[in-house]
């Protein structure tokens, strides 16, 4: 691509793409590695990994690339108050559990959150970069991911979110757009208030901060990225358009939802992890959803563990009715590639796109 720009330097891509983290299995060292070999940059997620995994993710990606890759992690969470009637939510999920011959679940307790732990392990697993979603990050571990010379990002969904990362010491911003897929990064006031496209979200991002924004949320091919360039981003996010890449660690039953899917069937919800984040409907959606209210739904991560065993046991037996089908809007321009044939793909038609628009 002859675009460059500052961020391409700073991380060493050839093309101003980065895969986007997909905690949760989607974003495995196969795809990461491919991503980055074939000149953008892959990130893993790190938010559900142990320590160890952590390492050995890391370890598993550098033995296929030279290229350079990232981490990612969830901010810690503030706690919330212990629910008051935790079985209202259990009662919600119990006949999905029932339906793929899983006993009820007991009501999830709060476990400490290691992002410690987790933390110390990204440090050694071999990254470049590090990013992170749904919050700041404390003081210590801001001086201590820049004291290993990494590039740091942050996640914002609105301008506000976008100058408190820019005052933590964040290198970089990934501004997450509304028609983003899985969980939004939305930490300053209501976490559901924060749904505002990328088209309006990148701009007003820019005209606040004075550092490399990446745009994010529904870019699915050249023509998405070709506009976040002009738009002014320094690179783009793009994560439903890897999904459907054979690399990606997702069951067959999720890439053939979203093959199936169409632009007005991703929703954002609370009902599988019990923090806002975009998916496709499908029938757990739907009837956890209606009319809840209070501790029908638990907050996050109570109910994202609640519901994990419903999840793993349906991948298992490719039921996608149970599944978090995380996606954006973008579903219909889905491809089934493989990752480096998506990469020269999206270079190609980001080339032509700029070209097409210089030659009006
Ligand atoms: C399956 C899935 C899992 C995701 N997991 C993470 C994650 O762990 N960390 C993160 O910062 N963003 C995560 N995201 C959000 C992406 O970073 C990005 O904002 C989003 O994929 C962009 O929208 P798109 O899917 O339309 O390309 C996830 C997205 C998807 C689809």
């Amino acid at each position: 691509m002859s675009f460059r720009t500052p961020l391409m330097d700073t991380l060493g891509l050839d093309h101003p793409i980065i895969q986007a983290p997909m905690a949760g299995g989607g974003d495995t060292p196969a795809l990461v590695a491919a991503v980055s070999q074939a000149g953008g940059m892959g990130f893993f997620g790190g938010a559900y990994l142990s320590p160890d995994q952590i390492i050995e993710s890391g370890r598993a990606i550098r033995s296929s690339t030279n290229r350079r890759f990232g981490v990612n992690l969830f901010a810690p969470q503030p706690v919330s108050e212990p629910p008051t009637a935790p079985h209202r939510a259990v009662d919600r999920v119990a006949p999905f559990f029932a339906e793929l011959g899983l006993e009820t679940p007991s009501p999830p307790v709060l476990a400490a959150d290691p992002f410690e732990d987790r933390l110390a392990a990204a440090l050694e697993s071999g990254v470049s970069a590090f990013s992170f979603t749904l919050g700041l990050l404390p003081d210590f571990a801001v001086q201590a991911i820049k004291a290993k010379g990494m590039t740091l990002i942050g996640t914002a969904t609105t301008v506000d979110e976008a100058v408190a990362l820019e005052r933590s010491g964040v290198d970089a911003i990934v501004a997450q757009g509304g028609e983003a897929g899985g969980h939004r990064g939305t930490f300053l006031g209501d976490l559901n208030a924060g749904v505002v496209g990328t088209m309006a979200l990148v701009p007003q991002v820019l005209d606040a901060v004075s550092i490399p924004v990446i745009a994010s949320g529904g870019i699915m091919d050249g023509r998405g990225i070709a506009a976040a360039l002009v738009l002014g981003a320094d690179a783009v996010q793009m994560g439903t358009a890897f999904l459907t890449c054979g690399e990606a660690g997702v069951p067959d039953a999720y890439k053939a939802a979203i093959f199936a899917a169409t632009e007005s069937r991703t929703r954002v919800t609370r009902a599988f992890s019990g923090r806002p984040a975009r998916g496709i409907v499908n029938r757990f959606m739907e009837t956890v959803e209606a009319g809840a209210s209070g501790d029908d739904i638990l907050a996050f991560p109570l109910q994202n563990t609640l519901t994990r065993p419903m999840r793993t046991a349906a991948g298992k037996q490719g039921k996608a009715d149970y599944l978090s089908l995380w996606a954006g809007q973008g579903v219909r321009l889905a491809r089934r590639l493989s990752a480096p044939d998506l990469m020269s793909a999206l270079v190609a038609e980001t080339d032509a796109a700029l070209a097409r628009v210089a030659a009006r």
